[in-house]
């Protein structure tokens, strides 16, 4: 029987990546959607981390995709801590509306509370994101340029890896200068 396989990506994984990320967010305006040229951008710049990078495979092809990568939650004293966002979330045209995307996005989430982190934003649409615990990021006292558009900015705080654990600040969610493609 053939299972879908979750993994992190490897470098040979990069061109079967773009052309998920293509075809998902193919746009007739755009020969090349920017979320393919930001996925490149992140992943040579200080905010990849190669454990969160996670494909979804079947049949030995990439169907899905799902990235988390480094952001700081700016505290009203100007201290920075670290945080995550999600995104680019990719299906394989011919395979959406199995699961592939929800698999991949909670492989990562898992990989990330499995590395002690606590905090994942996205913007999105919350009919999808729901699913995965993430609720409105004002609630919890986070802003960025997408606040703006409310329901979709959105936030998740992950399980705490000792119960002694503080929960994660509020502040300004600052996200690196790959993101200002989309
Ligand atoms: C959105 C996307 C990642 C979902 O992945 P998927 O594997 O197709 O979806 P799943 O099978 O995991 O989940 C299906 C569920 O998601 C819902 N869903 C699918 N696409 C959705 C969307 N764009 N917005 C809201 N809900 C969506 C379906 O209605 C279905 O709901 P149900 O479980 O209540 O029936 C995928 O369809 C995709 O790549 N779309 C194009 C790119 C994109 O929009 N990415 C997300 C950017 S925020």
């Amino acid at each position: 029987m053939t299972t879908l396989r979750l993994r992190p990506e490897g470098p040979a994984d990069e061109p079967a990546v773009a052309r998920v990320l293509a075809a998902a967010f193919a746009r007739p305006d755009v020969a090349t959607p920017p979320e393919v040229g930001l996925v490149e951008e992140l992943r040579h710049s200080p905010a990849w981390i190669p454990e969160l990078a996670m494909v979804a495979e079947y049949g030995g092809e990439v169907v899905a995709y799902a990235l988390l990568t480094r952001v700081g939650v700016r505290t009203d004293d100007g201290r920075v801590w670290p945080a995550l966002a999600l995104g680019p979330v990719a299906v394989a045209r011919h395979r959406q509306r199995l699961g592939h995307g929800t698999a991949a996005v909670q492989a990562a989430l898992d990989a990330a509370t499995e590395l002690g982190e606590r905090l994942v934003v996205v913007l999105g649409d919350p009919a999808y994101y729901r699913r995965f615990g993430f609720g409105p990021a004002d609630r919890l006292g986070l802003t960025s340029p997408w606040s703006g558009l409310g329901e979709p900015w959105q936030a998740l705080v992950l399980p705490p890896s000792a119960s002694e654990e503080p929960p994660p600040p509020s502040g300004e969610v600052v996200f690196p200068p790959p993101w200002s493609r989309v």
